[in-house]
């Protein structure tokens, strides 16, 4: 089926997921299927990112989480975080100005004191540039670890606790969500994962508590419209309950 009569079954099925986060996986097989280096794959990702981006904003999302670079990526070889590094300052500056048109709010969630200072920079500028946007938030997970994250959490309520700002009775799974990285948005309602691997890898661990997932065995940089419409699709015709019996 084409993309745009893809889009048509997805408005007449009902609900549109408002939160969709992606693990994007498979560059690195993408490239070497076709005898290139790795970072040739993560720049064909990169026109998946913005094709995403694009469907997202025809379905109605609300918001989209990217997990572009997880902290355990930091050990890959220099060259390739070089690429990464690159490829996201090159992101920003060639998309800012589309981003902030098409009304998308652009956040890059992680830890970003370990970026370089030209990433940081082209990161400050694009989270500025578009913080009115309310149409899309993109959220770019970069340096990021679910793990990680709870733990500064944690570590924000305790200081809170002995600072005596906060009752240790006042601590409870709102509190905790209020800490996270994902303090303003809704939980995902969808995550996807490209490449066909089953595992969450240490994304968004607390916020996909309750989310339906769906696994596309297509790699990231084949990865497009008419896919994330099947997986909208696919969503759709879930029976969500959480934790609950039908009524
Ligand atoms: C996983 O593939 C992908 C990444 C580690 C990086 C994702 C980055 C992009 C899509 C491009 C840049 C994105 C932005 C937002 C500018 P892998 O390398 O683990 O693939 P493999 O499992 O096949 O080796």
């Amino acid at each position: 089926m084409t993309a745009p009569a893809l889009l048509d079954q997805i408005r007449e099925s009902g609900a549109v997921p408002r939160h969709v986060a992606i693990i994007m996986d498979g560059n690195g097989r993408w490239a070497r299927e076709r005898m290139l280096p790795r970072p040739l794959g993560h720049r064909s990702g990169m026109k998946s990112v913005r094709e995403v981006v694009e469907a997202s904003l025809e379905a109605g999302i609300e918001v989209l989480s990217l997990f572009a670079f997880s902290q355990e990526n930091w050990q890959r070889p220099p060259v390739e975080i070089n690429a990464l590094m690159s490829l996201l300052e090159e992101y920003i500056q060639k998309e800012a100005d589309d981003l902030e048109e098409q009304g998308v709010r652009v956040r890059v969630l992680g830890e970003t004191e370990r970026l370089a200072p030209a990433a940081r920079e082209a990161v400050a500028r694009v989270t500025q540039q578009t913080a009115h946007n309310r149409k899309l938030t993109l959220n770019l997970f970069i340096s990021y670890g679910s793990r990680a994250e709870i733990v500064r959490a944690a570590r924000r309520v305790a200081e809170e606790v002995q600072a005596g700002t906060l009752r240790p009775e006042q601590v409870d799974e709102a509190a905790i969500s209020a800490r996270l990285y994902t303090a303003d948005c809704p939980d995902p309602d969808l995550l996807i994962r490209t490449s066909g691997e089953q595992r969450i890898s240490n994304f968004l661990l607390w916020q996909l508590a309750y989310t339906e997932l769906h696994i596309s065995p297509v790699l990231w940089p084949d990865f497009g419209r008419s896919n994330l419409f099947e997986a909208i699709l696919d969503y759709q015709n879930r029976d969500r309950r959480f934790g609950r019996v039908p009524v």
